[in-house]
């Protein structure tokens, strides 16, 4: 049974502070837990507890350490269902708000990875059970723009997808020529200075519009000679260049009903290999996804903010066929059991599963093999770059590595 459960402040990737949950049993095994951090926030996920404006989360630990340890003492490790439950009744909010999705993701993570260890078992087999589990093909982000970056690009993250290989190593190592070559192309076009880095490790040049940066990234991907291998894709975050007030999306200098931008989607992908369309709109437009998820039929229209990994709002997408696609963002909901109900139900209706880390990460690999444990069909975990990065890659090249598992890129049609 569980012994002691314990918070530690540590830091995020953005230097940002956050929480690590320590779990022990009786028997002596121990692990811990991490809490990621978004920048791009749905408006319907669940609530962090942080204090002055952010820059503390030690109330957060008081809670994990006098009120989630003591109601946890006792259970078995492997009753994550029960954890996460006691969980949910202790917080007894739509959105986690008293406890703080923080506290509850780190804890319900803490306790898979130390039932994982109990066993003796790899947290992707512990996860994964008696289903096969499969290597998913990653979506490397080695533009940003938007909310995480400096520039002046409205659409969020600019993609690659190395989807025709029959391995993951295969798959990685072409898309880094592609990071490589885009590094290049860079530097020539616009200096030094712009190769340097954005939050989740992809370049943020000084550009203005959209098609500049499909550009710069169709030229690389032709450069490093992978068309017809390597597709494209966006995560446009709509609802951060959606006016409220307006009802309009500015976005490359223009002002964009619905109808508009849904247009100019349509255009793009006539002009690039787009395969993956993240978030095209604001977050309650349920009706102009399913539009234009049924216009393009061959790519992976996905929703983030649209679900926020919350059964709930799924349950409205699959209604009205919104998306082929769902983000799958643990620290959304706040729970394992929650995560893997939204996930469960995604499959049951052939929704395409994206695993997904948060702009503000630790160096902790847990999202890939959570990836790995529910066979996901992506991962998006940004650029070759960046520890709190790379260390999520290095895991699947790893588990493919030592295990031998299929890479799901050799089972994707368009
Ligand atoms: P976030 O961004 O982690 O800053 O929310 C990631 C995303 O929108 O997919
Ligand atoms: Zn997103």
């Amino acid at each position: 049974g569980i012994e002691k459960v314990r918070g530690l402040e540590i830091i995020d990737s953005r230097g940002n502070p956050t929480i690590r949950v320590f779990m022990k049993t009786s028997d002596g095994i121990e692990s811990f837990g991490d809490a990621p951090a978004g920048a791009s926030k749905g408006t319907r996920e669940a609530i962090e507890i942080r204090d002055d404006n952010g820059l503390t989360v030690k109330r957060a630990i008081d809670i994990v350490n006098y009120i989630i340890d003591p109601a946890l003492h006792g259970i078995d490790v492997r009753e994550q269902a029960i954890i996460d439950k006691i969980l949910i009744e202790m917080d007894s909010t739509e959105n986690k708000s008293r406890l703080g999705g923080n506290t509850t993701i780190a804890t319900s993570i803490a306790a898979l990875k130390t039932a994982a260890r109990s066993l003796d078992l790899e947290v992707f087999k512990y996860i994964a059970g008696p289903r096969s589990p499969k290597i998913p093909i990653p979506l490397l982000n080695i533009i940003n723009g938007g909310l995480h970056a400096g520039n002046k690009l409205k659409i969020q993250e600019f993609i690659i997808v190395p989807i025709k290989f029959n391995t993951f190593k295969e798959a990685l190592f072409a898309s880094i020529d592609v990071y490589r070559s885009l590094k290049g192309l860079i530097t020539e076009r616009y200096g030094k200075l712009y190769t340097a880095v954005g939050d989740e490790g992809g370049f943020s040049p000084p550009l203005e519009e959209t098609r500049e940066a499909l550009d710069l990234i169709y030229t690389s991907i032709k450069n490093a000679g992978y068309e017809g291998r390597i597709y494209m894709g966006m995560d446009a975050a709509a609802s951060d260049f959606f006016d409220n007030k307006k009802g309009k999306y500015v976005i490359d200098g223009k002002e964009l009903d619905g109808n508009q931008l849904l247009e100019f989607y349509l255009s793009l992908a006539n002009e690039y290999p787009i395969v993956y369309l993240e978030d095209p709109f604001e977050e309650n437009s349920f009706d102009k996804f399913s539009e234009l998820q049924s216009k393009l039929k061959n790519v992976v229209i996905t929703g983030d903010d649209l679900y926020t990994t919350n059964i709930r709002y799924l349950k409205i997408g699959i209604e009205k066929m919104s998306t082929k696609g769902v983000i799958v963002k643990p620290n959304q909901v706040g729970t394992i059991t929650e995560t893997m109900e939204f996930t469960d139900l995604a499959r049951r209706n052939s929704i395409k599963l994206i695993t997904s880390h948060r702009s503000g990460e630790t160096e902790d690999n847990f999202i890939a093999e959570f990836a790995v444990g529910i066979s996901s069909d992506f991962i998006k975990t940004g650029a070759p770059a960046r520890g709190e990065r790379t260390s999520k890659y290095n895991k699947l090249l790893e588990i493919e590595n030592r295990f031998e598992l299929e890479y799901n890129g050799k089972y994707f049609y368009l």
